[in-house]
């Protein structure tokens, strides 16, 4: 049975009643419920299985609604804003006192964006609260980037998937955070950090694993399918080392041959970055499902979204 639909209404009704859905926007699927809903947001992290140290992303449909989530708005945050929404930057700023220590994991800021998809705005538009929404996977799994993606996790855990098509940019939005006004990289994602800094100059980037880290999507292993993948420079040399497996291979932009490949991916013919990371988790989710022994990924250029794909990459890698 499929819990696909795109009754924006009845989305509107299962929100305001506490419970969730599963929303479209232009970067993955997110798991929505109404930020002011103890019962909601408890329901996010218990479907996920995601720890409550981990917080979430408030969603809100126009910049007006901004200062009612956070009480600080540094200049640069306010440039990146007017630059990038309604689009795939999230900004973590200090927070109101009116938003839960639940969606904060009890920190003092606030990550919030406002994100680029008619079907996402349209809703929140007719929402008289913000959404709370992670991306819409089991903790640690590949993120959804279709409606039928999210329904093959979750059917019997959630009412609805509010569908919106094929998620158009592909990766989960670049997250930027203040040290007092000077922004600072979190998390590297749909927006390039060449983009960024043409608004606000050089940036401090802070992507990386830590126990406890600022951004806990950074967590080693991340995005990851359940077949052993690895991240390589010379796709032909590892298909040779690996030649007594059943392999899957997820190429940039050209074929490869041998007979050990079982399946093969190419990302962008055109070796367009954007194109690839619309394509990426989908590509992940497909390898993952034809009972490979070895997933091989060829790695990007390291430039642009190419920095972005190669991070999601690299944690999709990491060993359980
Ligand atoms: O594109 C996206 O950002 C998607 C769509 C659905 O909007 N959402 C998404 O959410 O990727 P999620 O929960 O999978 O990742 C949110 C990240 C987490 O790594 C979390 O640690 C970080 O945002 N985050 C949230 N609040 C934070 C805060 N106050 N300080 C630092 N990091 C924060
Ligand atoms: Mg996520």
């Amino acid at each position: 049975m499929s819990i696909i639909s795109t009754d924006i209404s009845k989305a509107v009704t299962i929100l305001s009643n506490d419970e969730l859905v599963a929303i479209p926007t232009e970067t993955v699927y997110g798991l929505a419920g109404n930020i002011f809903s103890e019962k909601a947001i408890k329901r996010i992290f218990e479907t996920k299985k995601r720890p409550f140290f981990n917080p979430l992303i408030v969603h809100i449909p126009s910049v007006e609604l901004l200062p009612t989530i956070v009480r600080y708005i540094p200049e640069k945050a306010q440039l990146l804003a007017d630059a990038f929404w309604p689009g795939p930057v999230t900004l973590v700023l200090p927070k109101n006192s009116n938003i839960p220590d639940l969606i904060t994991a009890g920190k003092d800021t606030v990550a919030v964006r406002i994100p680029n998809h008619p079907v996402a705005l349209e809703l929140l538009n007719a929402l008289n609260f913000p959404l709370a929404a992670p991306s819409a996977n089991p903790f640690g799994s590949i993120s959804p980037t279709t409606a039928q993606h999210v329904n093959d996790y979750f059917k019997n855990d959630i009412k609805m998937v509010l569908e919106g098509g094929p998620c158009e940019r592909g990766i989960e939005s670049t997250i930027i955070g203040f040290n007092g006004d000077e922004p600072i990289i979190y998390r590297l994602g749909s927006t390039s950090i060449e983009a960024i800094e043409a608004i606000v100059g050089p940036i401090e980037i802070k992507n990386k694993k830590e126990i406890a880290p600022d951004a806990p999507g950074m967590l080693d292993r991340h995005y990851a399918p359940k077949t052993e993948t690895i991240l390589v420079d010379n796709l032909s040399e590892a298909i040779k080392n690996h030649s007594d497996k059943r392999i899957g291979i997820l190429a940039i932009n050209t074929s490869s041959e041998h007979e050990a490949i079982a399946f093969q991916i190419i990302l962008s013919e055109a070796t367009d970055l954007q194109e690839a990371a619309s394509k990426l988790y989908d590509a992940l989710h497909q390898l993952d499902k034809q009972d490979l022994d070895l997933i091989i990924a060829e790695r990007f250029p390291d430039v642009g979204l190419g920095k972005s794909i190669n991070d999601r990459l690299q944690r999709a890698t990491v060993k359980a």
